[in-house]
């Protein structure tokens, strides 16, 4: 074990340092209730900063553009790429008879977006450019007729918008110390790498929290990540650090990787290039690391997590890979998750093997977790079940049930 190692963290309780967290267990009206459902889509998702989990890689020239759906307002939008190289954000709908524009999840719409029903034809910035058969309308004023735009912003590349017409705060006042934390990670060096989507048969809090805790990982996952977060001499070894703000939160993770108990394919692959696995402290100096990743300076450092209140995690696994989660609500008991992995491209045959490895690697991951998600759903739907027990290495989900009944007006 490496000796630069903190000292262990089984006597830290992180909750205590919180009390407005409260330490009872978890009611279940923010996951199950028809009507809280109701205020969190009226008075959250169409009210704050919501990440797409978009970057500003995939679109990057002017008449590129890729589509977020937040099925939980109905919206379809169209972010694209102007030619004046500003990214704008516009639902996908044409303002004469309200037909979708763009059907393609990404796509370059060189210049205008065109209705394929009567031919209407917008500029990248939403004005309308053409009507066809404009001598046939009746008072039709082309300069008053645009797109609906819809408030977008960028984060570390990250492509945000915001459904409220007048957001109540910018992004940078949204996100708060968040906004400054990660200087210095070079998020745009790495490309998307691989990706999983999913349709959940559950509630969205459940799938969110399923990626909020590590509580679960020395067991859920004991056969894909054998030993990565425990260790011997301390079986209670847990979260090195937690830190909560207003919304968001971030949280850095203990983990030996060099005593994992990973097959020997999987070391080798580990070895050889990005998976899980590697021994991200030993490529580079922890030290030269930007401050808010593995803040304790750990050796043995593992994972951090920033959750970006309330649809997006982001789980660094190094200087050069991290992983974003979106998770989205559709309906009361339907939600959607996409994990995306980014690492750097494969240089050499071996690197390519170490990707096919870190894909099948992580996939069984996530499996894993989703195969908790779905399940539990249906024992929450038996009406049986009384409460959630949260114990202080759950402290992010605890926050994350208070901060959304804060925003909905639901807190005691
Ligand atoms: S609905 Fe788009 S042109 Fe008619
Ligand atoms: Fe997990």
């Amino acid at each position: 074990m490496n000796k630069a190692t903190n000292k262990p963290q089984s006597t830290q309780r992180w909750t205590l340092e919180y009390p407005e967290l409260g330490t009872a267990p978890l009611p279940l009206d923010p996951y199950l209730s028809p009507s809280y459902f109701e205020a969190m889509r009226d008075k959250v998702f169409k009210k704050v900063w919501l990440c797409t989990g978009k970057r500003v890689e995939e679109i990057p020239s002017p008449g590129d553009y890729v589509v977020f759906d937040l099925e939980l307002t109905g919206a379809s939008l169209i972010i694209v790429h102007g030619l004046d190289g500003i990214i704008r954000t516009h639902y996908n709908m044409c303002m004469h008879r309200a037909n979708r524009l763009v059907h393609n999840e990404r796509g370059s719409c060189k210049g205008r977006i065109t209705c394929a029903f009567h031919g209407w034809s917008y500029g990248l910035d939403g004005k309308l450019a053409v009507a066809t058969e404009e001598k046939m309308f009746f008072d039709l004023d082309k300069k008053s007729v645009s797109l609906i735009s819809v408030a977008t912003d960028v984060w570390n590349g990250f492509i945000f918008v915001n459904l409220d017409p007048q957001p109540k705060e910018t992004l940078r006042e949204y996100l708060g110390e968040l906004w400054d934390m990660f200087a210095g990670y070079d998020f745009s060096a790495l490309p998307a790498s691989f990706s999983y989507s999913t349709e959940l048969n559950s509630c969205w809090g459940v799938a969110r929290d399923s990626q909020l805790e590590a509580y679960h990982v020395k067991y859920l996952h004991q056969r894909t990540a054998p030993g990565l977060m425990s260790y011997a001499e301390d079986p209670d070894r847990h979260a090195l650090y937690f830190k909560l703000f207003r919304r968001h939160a971030v949280g850095s993770w203990y983990g030996l990787r060099s005593e994992t108990g990973l097959p020997p394919v999987a070391k080798l692959a580990a070895k050889f290039g990005q998976t899980i696995g590697s021994e991200a402290t030993s490529l580079s100096d922890v030290n030269q690391w930007p401050k808010a990743l593995n803040p304790t300076r750990d050796k043995n450092w593992f994972f951090d997590e920033a959750y970006i209140f309330p649809n997006f995690h982001i789980v660094f696994l190094g200087l050069h890979a991290y992983i974003a989660h979106t998770f989205l609500p559709k309906m009361v008991n339907k939600s959607s998750w996409n994990a995306r992995a980014y690492m750097p491209a494969p240089k050499t045959l071996v690197e390519q093997f170490s990707r096919e490895s870190a894909k099948c690697g992580i996939r069984d991951l996530w499996l894993e977790d989703g195969s908790t998600i779905e399940v539990t759903q249906k024992n929450l739907d038996s009406g049986r079940f009384p409460h959630f027990h949260c114990q202080d290495q759950e402290i992010m989900i605890r926050h994350a049930v208070k901060v959304m009944d804060e925003l909905i007006g639901a807190a005691p």
